[in-house]
């Protein structure tokens, strides 16, 4: 696979400018996360431009086996153990052409809890990957080593199920992940104190929403409750609504993004659905993805609707011959 690393500059076809992150999350486990990652992976490779599929699910790393390689060559613990120089020593060739992979880390104990500053070089060896796309594979709960990892892109994407559980679950994940993201850039001492309260759902001075936040952070300094209101309104994900069986689960997708605006302020974008699909577990048992075993499957258009729709404002990759 064709790419370069930050360190061998950035005249060549991966270049900083072309590159753009996306990241799969969503809080609730098992709801197509990894499924989603590689099929959309697979889509975005169509277009000619690199990609590279990550994943930092450490403590259930498993994208390996929906693209069907049982024994990877070199994984993300080779990288964490400084078997490797840099992050390119560990993307795998997969047998699509523009796609190569970064496995989990499998056999670290403490690979599901890395230390922060673990995690920070992961992060720095992630973002110094020079190729057009970069897919992060998130695990799933709301610690702030997934959140860490969710927040890398500008194309943060959610996945959700049209199920009570797991929309609950998904507003404490985009909760968590909007605080996670001001307290990473505020640095009054007073003002992180609130995010911190916020944090904890049951907190005594009822500090629930984004909306609380910036009003008492606007107490206190009004430049920062401005500066927060600001990174409200630039936080945008983006939601996928998955394993959809009637009309009125695909409206869900609608109903969250009102819901959010509404009571967060956050305004999501709502990028499609994907149907329940018999095709997509039959794909999996087979460990060949979906796209590629069933091309004309319900599901598979799905996801080619939705590769299209992310990339409308990435025209570059529409460009390029495939
Ligand atoms: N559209 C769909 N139609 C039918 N089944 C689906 C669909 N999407 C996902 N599944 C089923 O859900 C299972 C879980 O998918 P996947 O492993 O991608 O979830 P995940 O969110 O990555 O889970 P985890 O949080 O454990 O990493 C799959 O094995 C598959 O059987
Ligand atoms: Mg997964």
């Amino acid at each position: 696979m064709a790419f370069l690393s930050a360190d061998q500059g950035e005249g060549g076809e991966g270049g900083e400018g072309r590159r753009s992150i996306w990241t799969i999350g969503g809080g609730k486990g098992g709801t197509g996360k990894t499924f989603i990652a590689v099929n959309l992976g697979i889509c975005l490779s169509r277009f000619g431009g690199d990609v590279v599929l990550v994943d930092t699910d450490l403590g259930g790393a498993n994208i390996h086996t929906f693209l069907g390689l049982s024994f990877p060559p070199r994984t993300l613990s080779d990288l964490i153990k400084k078997r490797v120089e840099g992050i390119r020593d560990v993307v795998v060739d997969t047998e699509i052409p523009n796609l190569g992979l970064v496995v989990g880390a499998q056999d670290l104990l403490n690979a599901a809890n890395p230390k922060e500053p673990q995690k920070w070089k992961l992060i720095r060896h992630i973002n110094s990957l020079q190729v057009d796309y970069i897919i992060l594979d998130l695990g799933a709960g709301n610690s702030f080593n997934v959140l860490d990892f969710f927040l890398m892109s500008e194309n943060e994407i959610l996945v959700v199920t049209p199920e009570p559980t797991c929309i609950e679950n998904t507003y404490r994940f985009i909760k968590s992940a909007f605080f996670r993201k001001v307290k990473r850039i505020i640095s009054h001492f007073g003002v992180k104190e609130i995010i911190d309260m916020a944090m904890d759902q049951g907190n005594e001075r009822g500090i629930k929403t984004p909306f609380d936040i910036i009003e008492l952070a606007g107490e206190i300094d009004k430049s920062i409750g401005l500066r927060l209101e600001q990174e409200l309104e630039n936080f945008k994900p983006k939601l996928i609504v998955n394993q959809v069986r009637t009309k009125g689960d695909i409206d869900i997708g609608f109903s969250i993004r009102s819901a959010f605006l509404k009571y967060f302020g956050i305004s999501i974008d709502y990028v499609g659905y994907i149907v329940y699909d018999d095709n997509v577990w039959q794909s999996i048992k087979k460990r060949k993805p979906l796209v590629l075993e069933f091309p004309q499957s319900r599901a598979s258009q799905c996801i080619n609707e939705i590769t299209l729709k992310l990339i409308i404002d990435k025209p570059f990759l529409l460009s390029s011959e495939g």
